[in-house]
This record gives C-alpha cells, structure tokens and sequence, in this order.
C-alpha cells in the first residue's frame, strides 16, 4: 500500500486496484504549483469536510476522472446540486462496504460550510479497513476524547492535522496519537497558509520524544505504509 501528499490535507492512497484520493486542493495552494490536477484519476475521491482548503478542486478532478464520492450526505445533497451524480453519503457513526474496503465515519470536532456558503453538515474523519492496514484520516478536527474510541481499533497509520490555528496542533496530535494507540503519523494542514506555518525540526523532535514515527513527506513525494 501507498501513500502520496499533496499538499495540504490532500492525499491519495493506492490500495490493491483502487486509488483514493482525500480532500483534494491543489490549484488554490502555491505549495502544489507543481502538481497537475489534470493528471489525478482516483476511482473513489474521500471529503472530510466542505471548506474549500478541502474541495477546491473537488468537482474537477471528479469530473475528469468519474470517482465515486465518498461524503457527509449534506455535501452529497451539495454535489448532486452541482451535477455531480456519483456520490455515496454517510454520516457520522456509519460504515459501509465499498469494494476496496471498509470506510467508517467518524467524529471530528471543527465546522463545515460550502465555498458558495452552503452548509455543509458536520466535520468528519475516516477509519479505513483496508487489506492488510487500518488507516485513520482524523480531517481537520480539535483533539477530542472521541479519538479514545478508536485504540482497540488497530489502526496501522494516521493521517492528523499539526498545524494548529484551525485545528489540532503537534502537542494535541501526539496526545491523539496516544488516544488512538498508533505510532505511526503522517503529518497534515500545515505551512499552506501564514497561520499554519510550522517549524518541521521542532515538530519531529517532539514526535521522536513521544516515541512516535512521524512521516512529513515532501509535496508529490509518496511513502510506503
Ligand atoms: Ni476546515
Ligand atoms: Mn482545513
């Protein structure tokens, strides 16, 4: 299985014969100039939530590559409004079985409106029972005690946001990673915008100090989980 960042919370994952894409934005991010957005082709597209740091690119990489959407029902409801059919909607609590896994919707503590001020329903985060790995993408999300609720889950990786103003930073995201009992981070939301800038060597030492592996990869660079 693997992993590539895009910048952002922008991250697609290649599971078996199936590519993921989450929340996708990248025209909007000077960090991802040289990404082509053109060039994604994802079978299934995961939206946390509906700020355009999220969807930006949402209807365009789905119109170019026909993904299923996988969403809040209220930002499903927003898609279809949008002429976009192939969506599937949840809500928080629900799994279902989609043919490259398992995907449950989980709590995360934020706010979610459209970029055209629709409402966009609750926040989300996602586990993923995928072949061989759970994986959890926690959104943008505050550290909440509802993460608690995932340590017996296995979870192999998680995706958490560091960048602090807008959501959990590093302190609060190793405390999650201890909720949770995942060792394994990969960083996300962060140095997209002045308020979210981080210090990268400040941060790993205090994931290495935590016993934590935290992963910061490079924006187009892809990991193996
Ligand atoms: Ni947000
Ligand atoms: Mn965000």
């Amino acid at each position: 299985m693997k992993t590539t960042y895009y910048g952002q919370s922008t991250v697609a994952i290649e599971t078996g014969d199936f590519k993921l894409l989450f929340d996708p934005f990248i025209t909007y991010n000077p960090l991802a100039k040289d990404i082509d957005v053109k060039s994604f082709k994802p079978d299934y597209i995961l939206v946390s939530h509906g700020h355009g740091d999220h969807v930006a690119d949402l209807i365009e990489v789905q119109k170019n590559s026909g993904a299923k959407v996988i969403c809040i029902a209220e930002i499903a409801n927003w898609l279809n409004g949008k002429g976009v059919e192939n969506v599937h909607g949840m809500n928080i609590g629900g799994a279902f079985n989609f043919e490259f896994g398992r995907v449950k919707m989980v709590n995360a503590v934020h706010s979610s409106t459209m970029p055209d001020g629709a409402p966009g329903g609750n926040p989300a985060g996602f586990v993923l029972y995928l072949p061989g790995k759970t994986l959890y993408f926690a959104g943008d999300t505050a550290l909440t005690y509802d993460m608690k609720l995932l340590e017996d889950e296995n979870i192999d990786w998680a995706y958490l946001p560091i960048g602090d103003n807008y959501t959990m930073g590093a302190d609060d995201a190793i405390k999650a990673a201890a909720f949770i009992n995942c060792k394994n981070i990969i960083g996300v939301h962060y140095d997209s915008f002045e308020v979210i800038k981080i210090d990268k060597d400040e941060v790993r030492e205090k994931f290495i100090k935590a016993g934590l592996n935290l992963k910061l990869p490079a924006i187009g660079e892809t990991i193996d989980l």
